[in-house]
């Protein structure tokens, strides 16, 4: 049934001029399908220079609508709208406006795990694996993060500039506790322990690297290391495992499951295709604001 659905995916695939880009933390036989699969920062860049009429984008909806923001003229497809990501919901244009007046003058990072209207009101957006160059990249001494306050305490750690957070987090990642790590790291002594800066700093000061998805499958294969604790959404374990078959990964977690990321499957994959539906729709005047926030943190 799998085989078939694959076939039938590739065959109109091909049809639409459709590529298709599938986040780190999909389902496998997603990830599988895929053309190309990454991190935040890999999939912003591969929406801003494929050449393809149609991107379905397999992640959550401020994914999708940073492609569609980089690629206006594109049909971006996502192939279920109800994916949003828990902590993008966190802050609204409304709250980001409040923050803002709060703290006049002063630069806004937003995370790319933010809705365009978000980033339209943003000086300029980073990803897990360039928000530290981000802020350092800003003239200002303080600057406002926004959502995440546990990617904002990452940042803190590593420059001197004076971080003032917003109050998001990613639900998956907090649930990863510390007292999880510990008892993995009980159980697998000799295994370096890997966390993505969306944990709380009690995971990260456990850590023996502190990286982006994508930069945790770079931290893997360049490592002597044999084992290695972990700690994200468990998606991630799929490539990890595919490209290292080698090594041993530890899942130090029952919980840490992103159920949005969960959404898109294989079948919802194909009617999009099918249907060229659920399709990005965004105002003219949002992407020409969205994108500037982007396009800097591209360009950097
Ligand atoms: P990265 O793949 O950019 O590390 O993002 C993690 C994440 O939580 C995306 O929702
Ligand atoms: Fe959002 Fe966290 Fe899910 Fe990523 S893992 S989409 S940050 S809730």
């Amino acid at each position: 049934m799998s085989d078939d659905l694959v076939s039938k995916i590739s065959k109109l695939k091909e049809q639409r001029h459709a590529v298709i880009l599938a986040h780190n933390y999909q389902l496998p036989e997603v990830q599988d399908v895929a053309d190309i699969t990454g991190d935040s920062l890999e999939l912003s860049r591969a929406a801003a220079r494929t050449d393809a009429k149609v991107i379905v984008f397999c992640g959550v909806h401020f994914m999708a609508e940073t492609a569609k923001v980089l690629s206006p003229e594109k049909t971006v497809l996502l192939p279920d709208e109800q994916a949003g990501c828990p902590m993008a919901d966190m802050i609204t244009r409304e709250q980001l406006l409040q923050f803002k007046s709060a703290h006049p003058g002063l630069p806004v990072v937003a995370y790319v795990n933010t809705s365009a209207d978000v980033k339209a009101e943003s000086d300029i957006c980073c990803t897990s694996a360039n928000a530290v160059r981000v802020v350092e990249s800003l003239e200002s001494d303080k600057v406002l993060f926004v959502p995440d306050k546990s990617l904002a305490a990452y940042v803190a750690s590593k420059t001197d500039k004076t971080i003032i957070p917003y109050c998001g987090y990613c639900p998956t990642h907090h649930r990863i506790l510390a007292a999880d790590v510990l008892r993995a790291k009980r159980e697998h002594p000799e295994a370096l322990v890997v966390a993505h800066p969306e944990c709380t700093m009690d995971v990260i000061s456990l850590a023996d690297a502190v990286e982006s998805t994508s930069g945790m499958l770079r931290f893997v294969a360049g490592s002597q290391a044999k084992e290695f604790i972990i700690c994200t959404e468990r998606g991630l374990l799929h490539r990890l495992k595919k490209e290292n078959p080698s090594k041993v990964f530890y899942n130090p977690s029952p919980v840490n499951v992103c159920p949005n990321m969960k959404k898109i499957t294989l079948e919802k994959v194909l009617w999009s295709l099918e249907d060229m539906q659920p399709a990005i729709e965004l105002p003219e005047d949002v992407i020409v604001r969205a994108r500037s926030a982007i396009e800097k943190m591209i360009a950097l």
